[in-house]
């Protein structure tokens, strides 16, 4: 290149920074300054390595082979000193270095001809953050000292574009990971509330509730038959008062004043009495329940009464959503290591599953879809207040091929 070519390049070379700020991520980034160097700037092969957390290797990015394809590099990772002239400009922290008349290599370090091998610091402002090398076996073209320049220029423009990219990404990552802590905490300070108003309030309205379900069923015996119209007003306080006497018993649940007892149980068992329990529901709506029970699988330590009451929120929860005849399939196997080994139970129903956009509310205290047809909103609270006393993990998601939800709940040994 001549000194006509290197002031058309420097102009191109604005727009190429431009360009590649744009980028999607530091990848995205990496793959285009290859691309852009070949069909802009007119280099021939190239590869780009960052130096390691250990100085002494490089990480590979992105390059151009032997037949002048770009290609992935990032599981390359070699020696500084597997390249002489990558270990000079290393030790001597220079800029760049050109070299006329040398043996190029692939990445194994094997001959594959001779020619100008040029190499330039990627400079991040502050330090070097790798090199990128380009030579001329495909084009034959000989390096003049304005290409050295050009290269140079370039290779500190993307070390910048590079370190704001990679800035950039720990940033979104950070706020992520902030913004999932801060509803983790939401949730945390919910529950807390719930849990310290829920004993004292059940048991305030747990007493009168019982009083007048008493006086109702005292009256309905001293009504006479034929008055349908008062049987239907105290029918209508018999079932109001029932609801109410649920939400009291699902908030002491929520709460649980009782101690827990942890004692190695066979899940299977615990399955099949939470399965007895809801027998009558299960027969009302002519529901299929298909076992795939994993054989020997290790007892989990769990408070037996606790982990049914999950077990029986789930499954009426999914007869809840459910059409007559539809299928419930419980999975359960094990994996981990023999001493962090865990207990997987998958529960899958044909129902409607949870539509997306209400997904993250369905564990709310009093969050509720069923709120016409006596759904109270806590039964999936409760559960999983249950499942974090035992260290245990519940997750929902919608089944991917067929409609419905699949709830699965892990357990530590
Ligand atoms: N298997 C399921 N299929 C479809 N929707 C479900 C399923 N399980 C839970 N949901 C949704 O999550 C909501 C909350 O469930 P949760 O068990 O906490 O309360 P609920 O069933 O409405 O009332 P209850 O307190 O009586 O259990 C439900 O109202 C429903 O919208
Ligand atoms: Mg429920």
């Amino acid at each position: 290149m001549n000194k006509k070519g290197f002031d058309k390049k420097l102009r191109l070379l604005h727009s190429i920074s431009n360009e590649l700020a744009l980028s999607r991520s530091v990848n995205d980034l990496c793959r285009k300054m290859i691309e852009y160097s070949r069909s802009r700037l007119g280099f021939d092969r190239l590869s780009t390595w960052f130096i390691d957390k250990d100085p002494n290797f490089l990480i590979g990015s992105f390059g151009v082979d032997e037949k002048g394809r770009i290609r992935e590099e990032t599981k390359e990772r070699i020696r500084v000193d597997c390249d002489r002239t990558v270990k000079n400009i290393h030790d001597k922290k220079m800029r760049s270095i050109l070299k006329h008349g040398v043996p190029l290599r692939d990445n194994s370090g094997n001959a594959v001809g001779r020619g100008s091998h040029l190499v330039a610091a990627i400079w991040d402002g502050k330090k070097v953050i790798g090199y990128i090398s380009t030579d001329n076996l495909i084009k034959k073209k000989l390096f003049t000292r304005y290409d050295r320049e050009l290269f140079e220029l370039f290779a500190s423009t993307f070390g910048h574009l590079y370190s704001l990219k990679k800035t950039e990404e720990a940033l979104t990552s950070a706020f992520d990971k902030l913004r999932e802590a801060q509803s983790h905490l939401i949730q945390a300070a919910k529950m807390e509330v719930v849990g310290s108003l829920a004993s004292g309030v059940a048991h305030e309205v747990k007493n009168p509730l019982a009083v007048i379900i008493q006086g109702v069923y005292y009256l309905s015996k001293k009504l006479p038959s034929s008055d349908h119209v008062c049987h239907d007003v105290l029918k209508r306080m018999n079932d109001s008062v029932k609801r109410a006497d649920d939400i009291i018993k699902g908030l002491l649940d929520f709460s649980v004043v009782t101690k827990l007892e942890f004692i190695p149980q066979d899940i299977h068992s615990i399955i099949e009495k939470s399965l007895r329990l809801v027998s009558y529901e299960i027969d009302k709506y002519n529901i299929s329940i298909h076992r795939q029970f994993a054989k020997g699988l290790p007892d989990v330590k769990i408070d037996k009464n606790k982990v049914e009451q999950v077990f029986v929120n789930i499954i009426l929860n999914a007869i809840n959503g459910m059409h007559e005849g539809g299928q419930i399939w419980i999975r359960t196997y094990s994996n981990g290591s023999k001493r962090a080994r865990k207990v997987y139970v998958e529960i899958e129903d044909s129902g409607p599953g949870i539509s997306e956009d209400i997904m993250d509310k369905v564990f709310d205290p009093f969050f509720t879809t069923r709120r016409s047809t006596g759904g109270t909103g806590l039964g999936l609270t409760i559960a999983r207040n249950i499942m974090e006393m035992h260290k245990a993990k519940i997750a929902l998601s919608n089944r991917r091929s067929e409609h419905g939800l699949k709830v699965t709940l892990i357990f530590r040994r």
